[in-house]
């Protein structure tokens, strides 16, 4: 067995390759002038991991090209971050169901599929193959572990992500809560735990995705003015769209970190590990 990466994904491919003790598929990518993309990888293995976030269309693009490079082979496909998952429903008449879309065509000459936290696991049926969803909760939690806070309060931004907050929490036995919006107002919200009170607390706010990173700055402001002693914020996927990172610091944030899912400066913990446990 041999794992190829996308472009998007060699350290995370780098770091499975050890875990596994296996090696890692040469690949040369070019673009031709058209913006077209190109790659030439190393001649076929019987058994191959590919693995690729998809973030931009390109990224989509490049794992369907190693797709094709490899279909002589047995296929374990790895999205580690499965972008257009949180299109999981047609929302609105004449949109598209672009998780399925996106599913459709990456499970379609492939053995089995992993994702990691995926937004919504029902987007795992549309793959047409197996299909299995990895958490990151132990890794996840043993990063918050070396942020030595005092008695955390994991908090998830709503109760629908209150599954992984939970998860990440029994790990250090840390107290969980999910935050709830009340309308004071026509213009004002205000965001608190539903029952747990921040004062005094060091607060870690958890989010399979940090995408803009407007959820988690506009409750940290909040939690702030409610008397939390510090908060940081954990993000499965750090997406971190439209200056997203400025956005968290400015926020007075004391520290912003994600997984290798997305490979970022702040990447703090690897999916690698626990992905290695699964293949
Ligand atoms: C939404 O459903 C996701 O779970 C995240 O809460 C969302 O993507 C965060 O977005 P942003 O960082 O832009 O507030």
């Amino acid at each position: 067995m041999k794992v190829v990466s996308t472009q998007r994904s060699q350290v995370l491919a780098g770091r499975l390759a050890t875990a596994l003790n296996i090696p890692v598929i040469d690949t040369r990518w070019q673009k031709f002038p058209d913006g077209e993309i190109y790659v030439r990888a190393e001649q076929p293995a019987e058994k191959v991991i590919i693995c690729g976030s998809i973030l931009i269309s390109d990224d989509l693009v490049e794992l369907l090209l190693l797709k094709d490079i490899y279909s002589e082979s047995d296929i374990s496909l790895i999205v580690p971050y499965m972008g257009y998952a949180r299109q999981d429903k047609q929302f609105n008449p004449g949109e598209p169901l672009s998780a399925r879309a996106i599913a459709q065509i990456l499970g379609n000459g492939v053995s089995r599929v992993y994702t990691v936290n995926i937004h919504e696991k029902s987007v795992l049926n549309y793959f047409h193959t197996e299909a299995t969803d990895v958490s990151l909760s132990t890794p996840a939690a043993a990063y918050i572990d070396t942020l030595s806070l005092e008695n955390p309060l994991i908090l998830s931004p709503d109760e629908g992500a209150l599954h992984l907050g939970r998860d990440v929490a029994s790990h250090g036995n840390w107290d969980c809560d999910y935050l709830q919006k009340t309308r004071i107002s026509g213009e004002q919200v205000r965001i608190e735990p539903k029952s747990v009170p921040v004062s005094g607390r060091d607060v870690v706010i958890l989010d399979d995705i940090i995408s803009t990173g407007g959820t988690q700055a506009t409750a940290a402001m909040m939690l702030y003015e409610q008397g939390a002693r510090s908060i940081h914020t954990v993000g499965i996927h750090g997406v971190l769209a439209s200056g997203a990172y400025t956005r968290l610091t400015s926020a007075g944030i004391a520290s912003i970190s994600c997984s290798d899912t997305i490979e970022r400066a702040c990447s703090t913990y690897s999916a690698a590990k626990v992905l290695a446990e699964y293949l």
